[in-house]
């Protein structure tokens, strides 16, 4: 049965892990020199609807690394757009390559997509979910604080498609998670339902909800697809950008991240981003070889017929 990654739903517990240490291992060997190369052979599409930089290039690097061909498809250049349906384009592709990366406004088109297509899909963000990003930063906190169960992340900012990963994964793993968001701009309630009894919380006040926290998150206040509600965004969040003040209510030793891309000035000030506590590049970095560990697990086992 091939398996697709939508959602961080997808995964159990176990094969978060599993993804983790397998993100650990490949970059180790890369950075050593070493190149495997476990989808020689096979090729990989990628779709966007939406711009990208990070899982643009860590998605084509990567798939070549591993030793597969990428293929990257505009999906305004695609019949796609121009009325076939994302069900015949599953069929049709799924005859081609051995798996699709998507990056799509609609979550439930992307779900269509996976369901119809008899090769493993992998969402590269939809307006509801990032999975991708959260495993990579579930790897770089592992790599920087040696674990992830036990400790407590601070979410500032939008209950957007980033919010409602990490919510995703405190379902799977037991760390705690607190949200700070204005009020109006919470989470799905669905998603925030799916969370085991006390392990995700939601605040109004940032300063309550970096309390304790060992790794502050944000991400931009005005998603794509949002950009003619950016001025009422800009005036909503006003109060939940992270600065230096915000982040003495953390932990001494409290990490910086971010998904980005960053708009230094709104939701993070430049002190904090350019900061010691910032690890938003090596987070950046990890896209890279968390995304390699998912293939790997999704792709390189895979016989379809
Ligand atoms: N974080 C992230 O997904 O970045 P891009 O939009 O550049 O791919
Ligand atoms: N929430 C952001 C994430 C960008 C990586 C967006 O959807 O635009």
């Amino acid at each position: 049965m091939k398996r697709d990654l939508i959602t961080l739903l997808d995964l159990s517990h176990d094969e978060i892990f599993l993804i983790i240490k397998e993100a650990a291992r490949l970059k180790k060997r890369q950075k050593k020199g070493i190149s495997d190369k476990p989808l020689a052979g096979k090729s990989v599409a990628m779709i966007f609807e939406k711009p990208s930089t990070r899982t643009r290039v860590s998605f084509e690097v990567g798939i070549t690394q591993l030793g597969a061909s990428p293929v990257v498809l505009h999906a305004g250049e695609m019949q796609l757009g121009r009325g076939e349906t994302v069900e015949d384009t599953a069929r049709v592709l799924s005859r081609y390559v051995d798996g699709i990366m998507i990056r799509a406004y609609s979550h439930q088109s992307v779900a269509a997509l996976a369901k119809a297509a008899s090769i493993p899909v992998i969402n590269g963000l939809t307006d509801f979910a990032h999975p991708c990003q959260i495993l990579s930063d579930l790897f770089t906190i592992y790599e920087k604080k040696n674990t992830i169960e036990g400790i407590t992340i601070a979410y500032i900012g939008d209950g957007n498609n980033v919010a409602h990963s990490w919510i995703m994964a405190a379902d799977q793993l037991d760390f705690s998670l607190r949200l700070g968001c204005p009020e109006g701009y919470t989470p799905d309630p669905e998603v925030l339902a799916g969370a085991p009894e006390g392990r995700v919380a939601v605040f109004h006040d940032p300063k309550e909800a970096v309390a304790d926290a060992d790794v502050v998150y944000t991400d931009v206040w005005t998603s794509m697809g949002q950009e003619a509600e950016k001025q009422k965004r800009l005036e909503a969040f006003r109060g939940f950008c992270v600065t230096p003040a915000l982040m003495k209510g953390a932990r001494d030793n409290a990490l910086f991240m971010h998904c980005l891309p960053a708009h230094r000035g709104e939701e993070v000030a430049a002190d904090v981003i350019d900061g010691k506590q910032s690890i938003v590049f090596d987070q950046a970095e990890n896209r890279l070889h968390a995304q390699k560990a998912i293939m790997f697990f999704l792709i390189a086992e895979e016989n379809h017929t």
